[in-house]
C-alpha cells in the first residue's frame, strides 16, 4: 500500500462513479478521498499565497492517458504510477476552473463568434514573458501542434522528400512525417559533458537537396536542451544556405528552469533567418491543456505563413477557447509558482538517482518537465537485449518497459521511440507532486538496485 494515503485504484473508480475502467485495479497514489475532490473550483493556496502542488491531485479513472491507459496493458495491480505521458499532475490553474464553469452555466453550444481575446492573450503572453513581439494577424489558431507542423510539411516538403530533425526528439516528429508521407531524417546528437549537444558537421552532412525543412525541438524533448541563441542562429543560418525551411516547435517554451533563457526562434537577431521559419506553439504543456485542442503558429514572413495555410483546417472548441483566454490571460502567477515547484522536482529526482540509483545515467534538464535517464547497464545486467526477442518486443527498452513495470509498479517511455541516440533510455515525467516522485523513485531504486 502506498505510503502517501493510499487508494485502490478500483475503490477510487467507484466513488468516482467511474466504471468503464473498473476492470484496471491498481494503488495509486493520492489524497483525494472522493470524487467531489475533483470538482473543486480552488486550488489550496497554503500561507504566503502559495499553491498547494505538494498534495497529490488524483486523476484515476478521469480518462487520463498519463493514469489510466497503461492500467489497460498490464495485469490488475501490476501498474501503479504514470510517469510516461507528457502530462502535468497537479490540479489546474483556479482561473481556468471558474472560466469554464461560469460559461458552462449557459446552456448552448453553437459556433464560436470571435477568437480575438484568445488572439491577445497570446501576443501580450509572447511579448511579456518572452519578447517576441506578435502580430495578431500573423498568427494562425489551430487544434494542436501537430496539425500546424503536418500542415507545413505538406507545403514546403514534397511528397517523399526529407525532413531533418535533432534526435533523440519528440516520437509525434515521425508520426507527423509519415502522415505528410516525407521521411524524417536524424541528426544525432553527442552528449559532451553531461550536456546533449548538436554534432555540426553531422548535421550540414544530412542537408542534402532532398530536405527541404527543418524541425528544430526548443526546449527539446526528451533531452531537456533550451538552446542557446547562439546555437539557434548556426541553425538558421544552416538552412537558409542550404535552401531549408525552420519549423520550429516550442510548444515547451514556458517550462524552463533557473539560469536558462527560451529564445523564441522568430526573435532572432537575423531577419534572413527569422523570415525562413514558421514558429508552433501552445499552452497546453504550460497548463496541463492538451485535451482542450488548443495550440498556433504564425511566421513573420506572409508567404510562408499563407503557404502553411493553404494546407490547415482546424475548428476550436468553445470551451478550449474558454480554458485557454483564461490561462493567458489570468494563469501567469500559478504557473510561476508550477514551474518553480517542476524545476525543484528535477532537483530533487537528480539528487535521489545520484545517490540511490549508481546503476542509472542521469542528465541535468534545462527545459521541459521530462528527464531522459541512462538505464543502459540495468538493460545490460537483465539481458532486456535477449528478452526483447524471446518476448517478441520490437526493442529492449521496449522489453525495459514491462520489466520495470511488473517489478515496480513504474511505467516510463522506452527512449527508442525518440529516434537514433535514445538507445538505453527512458523518458520520465516528473510533472508530480514530490510525494508521488519519492515513491516513483524509491519503488523504481529498489527494482534496479540489484539487478
Ligand atoms: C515537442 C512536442 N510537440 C508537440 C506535442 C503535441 O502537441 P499537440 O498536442 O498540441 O498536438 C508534444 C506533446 O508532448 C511535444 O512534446
Amino acid at each position: 500500500m502506498s505510503k502517501i494515503v493510499g487508494m485502490n485504484r478500483r475503490t477510487f473508480i467507484r466513488n468516482a462513479g467511474v466504471t468503464a475502467l473498473a476492470g484496471a485495479a491498481g494503488t495509486v497514489a493520492t489524497v483525494s478521498s472522493t470524487a467531489s475532490a475533483q470538482s473543486s473550483s480552488s486550488i489550496p493556496k497554503l500561507a504566503g499565497g502559495r499553491y498547494d502542488f505538494d498534495t497529490p491531485y488524483n486523476r484515476v479513472g478521469t480518462n487520463c492517458s498519463r493514469w489510466d491507459s497503461p492500467a489497460l496493458k498490464y495485469g490488475d495491480g501490476v501498474f501503479k504510477y504514470g510517469m510516461g505521458v507528457a502530462s502535468i499532475d497537479f490540479e489546474c490553474a483556479p482561473c481556468i476552473t471558474e472560466a469554464l464553469a461560469e460559461r458552462v452555466a449557459h446552456h448552448n453550444w453553437g459556433y464560436l463568434s470571435t477568437t480575438e481575446p484568445l488572439r491577445d492573450g497570446i501576443v501580450k503572453w509572447n511579448g511579456e514573458r518572452h519578447g517576441v513581439d506578435l502580430d495578431p494577424a500573423s498568427i494562425t489558431l489551430s487544434d494542436g501542434v501537430y496539425p500546424g507542423i503536418i500542415a507545413a510539411l505538406r507545403s514546403f516538403v514534397p511528397i517523399g522528400n526529407k525532413v531533418l530533425m535533432n534526435s533523440p526528439v519528440y516520437s509525434g516528429f515521425y508520426s507527423m512525417a509519415r502522415a505528410a508521407r516525407v521521411e524524417a531524417v536524424d541528426s544525432q546528437l553527442r552528449y559532451v559533458n553531461g550536456r546533449y549537444e548538436i554534432d555540426w558537421d553531422d548535421l550540414e552532412s544530412k542537408m542534402t537537396a532532398d530536405v527541404r525543412a527543418m524541425l528544430v525541438c526548443n526546449p527539446q524533448n526528451p533531452t531537456g536542451n533550451v538552446w542557446t541563441k547562439d546555437e539557434l542562429l548556426r541553425i538558421g543560418r544552416l538552412c537558409l544556405e542550404h535552401n531549408i525551411v525552420v519549423l520550429a516547435d516550442e510548444i515547451h517554451s514556458d517550462v524552463i528552469r533557473a539560469g536558462h533563457k527560451y529564445v523564441p526562434f522568430g526573435s532572432l537577431p537575423d531577419a534572413a533567418v527569422v523570415n525562413n521559419s514558421v514558429s508552433f506553439n501552445a499552452i497546453s504543456k504550460t497548463f496541463n491543456l492538451a485535451g482542450m485542442k488548443n495550440a498556433y503558429y504564425y511566421s513573420k514572413n506572409p508567404r510562408l505563413l499563407a503557404q502553411v495555410n493553404q494546407f490547415h483546417r482546424a475548428e476550436l472548441s468553445t470551451l478550449g477557447v474558454v480554458a485557454n483566454e483564461a490561462a493567458y490571460h489570468h494563469g501567469g502567477e500559478w504557473f510561476d509558482q508550477a514551474n518553480a515547484y517542476m524545476d525543484d522536482n528535477h532537483t530533487f529526482v537528480e539528487n535521489y538517482i545520484k545517490e540511490h540509483m549508481p546503476n542509472v545515467g542521469y542528465t541535468r534538464n534545462e527545459g521541459t518537465f521530462m528527464t531522459f535517464l541512462n538505464f543502459s547497464k540495468v538493460l545490460d545486467a537483465i539481458g532486456a537485449e535477449e528478452m526483447a526477442k524471446a518476448h517478441g518486443k520490437d526493442t529492449a527498452e521496449a522489453y525495459f518497459q514491462d520489466w520495470l513495470t511488473e517489478k515496480s509498479g513504474v511505467y516510463l517511455n522506452p527512449g527508442t521511440i525518440y529516434g537514433a541516440g535514445g538507445e538505453g533510455h527512458m523518458r520520465m515525467n516528473i510533472a508530480s507532486s514530490r510525494r508521488v516522485l519519492q515513491e516513483v523513485l524509491d519503488a523504481m531504486a529498489a527494482a534496479v538496485r540489484n539487478v
